[in-house]
């Protein structure tokens, strides 16, 4: 089905979800533990622990997205109610805008950067074009400026800062490692061999930073702990990850996001006790709605920075993916090479529901911030600049073509160097107002 963009943002209410948990439970839920168990979305760097893809169906959250076209946080409504002030930079709303060509792109590729996985690493993998890297973000009001790794370091000196969620955290983690790699290459001083957690020094500025692995950002343990391919988690809603609300009471800066796993068989703890589950297929247990688990988790984990950090806190709002012609198992694959422009008509795009979600606990934590001295919480919103970059995910190039995975294409990441690396110009420019 073809949409205009912005019809996908004002999206209708659609099939009832108990329908697609049926759907999903039946058809899904196999498929999906075929492609968690399958070794060719290993993750290089994370633990075995950790380490898997981003699945989402992408029919089954069109079927699941509950609509909000009666809720006034949509991506449009921050267009019009936009203060634009022209040539003021620092003022200027940058998260509306048009992807323009940039012949100066790329700033690294894979021989200067030591930093890009393997699964990101496209041009490794035999990606025949590169024009998906030639292009930079235009906020309407105002030009975002290129991130400037020595300006970054400076501003950062004696500073320390932290992204915490899932691997397309670590995605951008790595694609600012790569834009500091002109400038200097860190001392990895992370204090066990858990990948999952990482942590840098770049001691010429003694600036560090650190990788933290949450994927579901709340309290989470695996159903079966005893079972290496157990992909059922136990979600603790009202329970911080201390391995990461722990460490940011030391941090200046702080970058928090998620979404994707939220899609996984879960089962649900509240108070202690189990409150539910999503596609977890247990007797006598609720199936709750689609979503009420990550925004309960977005709200938990808000609430920790909110009782424990004081420094710039930045949500970066939901990443979409791509996928065309079928869902993420079922051949779906994202083979443009250009970015639309805003004007397009645009195939729908999947589970923007946890754009919504973001808006609102954004908004309710950040009021209650502003009562605190020293915490700014700030809201990162890429994803209408991304629903436009089709073009800048791994797809069959995220991995040696000689493995037989037609029917896995990854356009959920983004290659490196690429659109991704535009969230660091970004944060850049964000931490340049806040100063
Ligand atoms: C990477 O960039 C360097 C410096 O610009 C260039 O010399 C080199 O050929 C590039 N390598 C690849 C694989 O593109
Ligand atoms: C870098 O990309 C080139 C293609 O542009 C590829 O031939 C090479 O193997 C890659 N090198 C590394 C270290 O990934
Ligand atoms: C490095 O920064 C930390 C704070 O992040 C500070 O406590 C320490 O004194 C600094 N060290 C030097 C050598 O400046
Ligand atoms: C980072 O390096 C600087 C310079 O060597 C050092 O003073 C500082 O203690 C280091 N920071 C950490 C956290 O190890
Ligand atoms: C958990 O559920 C049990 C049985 O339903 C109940 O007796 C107990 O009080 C609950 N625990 C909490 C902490 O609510
Ligand atoms: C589910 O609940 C019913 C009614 O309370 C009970 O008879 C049944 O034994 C329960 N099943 C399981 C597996 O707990
Ligand atoms: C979109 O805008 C561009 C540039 O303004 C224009 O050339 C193009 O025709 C427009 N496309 C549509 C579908 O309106
Ligand atoms: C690759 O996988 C497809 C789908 O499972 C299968 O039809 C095909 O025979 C496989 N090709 C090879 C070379 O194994």
């Amino acid at each position: 089905m073809e949409l205009p963009l912005f019809a996908v943002l004002q999206r209708t209410p659609r099939v009832a979800v108990t329908v697609s948990l049926v759907l999903f439970s039946l058809t899904i839920v196999p498929a999906l533990y075929s492609l968690l168990a399958n070794p060719i979305f290993h993750l290089s760097i994370s633990s075995s622990e950790t380490e898997g893809p981003l699945p989402s169906d992408h029919m089954l959250l069109n079927h699941m997205n509950s609509p909000s076209s009666d809720d006034p946080s949509s991506l449009v409504t921050t267009s019009t109610s936009r203060t634009q002030i022209r040539d003021d930079e620092l003022r200027c709303d940058l998260f509306n805008g048009e992807w323009i060509p940039n012949d100066e792109s790329p700033y690294y590729n894979n021989t200067t950067c030591w930093a890009i996985q393997e699964h990101q690493n496209c041009m490794k993998f035999g990606r025949p074009d590169t024009g998906f890297m030639r292009w930079r973000w235009k906020p309407d009001g105002c030009d975002l400026p290129i991130f400037d790794p020595q300006e970054f370091l400076e501003m950062v000196r004696g500073e320390s800062m932290g992204f915490v969620g899932d691997s397309i955290s670590r995605n951008q983690v790595q694609s600012l490692l790569c834009l500091l790699s002109r400038v200097e290459i860190p001392q990895d001083i992370s204090s066990s061999p858990d990948k999952a957690f990482k942590v840098w020094n770049y001691t010429s500025y003694n600036f560090t930073l650190q990788a933290m692995w949450s994927p579901f950002l709340v309290k989470t343990t695996k159903a079966d702990p005893t079972d290496p391919e157990c992909y059922l988690f136990n979600l603790y809603l009202d329970e911080y990850d201390t391995k990461w609300t722990s460490q940011i009471n030391q941090l200046d800066y702080l970058v928090i996001s998620s979404g994707h796993w939220f899609s996984r068989p879960v089962i649900f703890y509240e108070n202690e006790n189990i409150s539910g589950c999503q596609y977890c297929g247990l007797p006598n247990t609720t199936q709750l709605p689609s979503y009420y688990g990550y925004r309960k988790a977005l709200r938990t984990s808000l609430r920790a920075i909110l009782e424990n950090f004081k420094g710039l806190a930045v949500l970066r709002s939901f990443s979409p993916h791509h996928f065309e012609g079928g869902p993420w198992d079922k051949g779906g694959d994202c083979v443009r090479t250009r970015p639309y422009r805003r004007n397009e008509t645009i195939p729908e795009v999947a589970d923007l529901k946890n754009h919504d979600i973001q808006l609102e606990e954004f908004r309710a934590a950040a009021e209650e911030g502003m009562k605190k001295m020293g915490l700014r919480l700030r809201l990162m919103d890429t994803t209408q600049a991304m629903l436009l970059r089709p073009d800048g995910h791994p797809g069959r190039y995220g991995h040696l073509q000689t493995t037989n995975v037609s029917l896995r294409n990854d356009c959920i990441h983004w290659c490196l160097p690429g659109p991704i690396d535009t969230w660091n110009d970004i944060l850049l420019q964000m931490m340049k107002t806040e100063k």
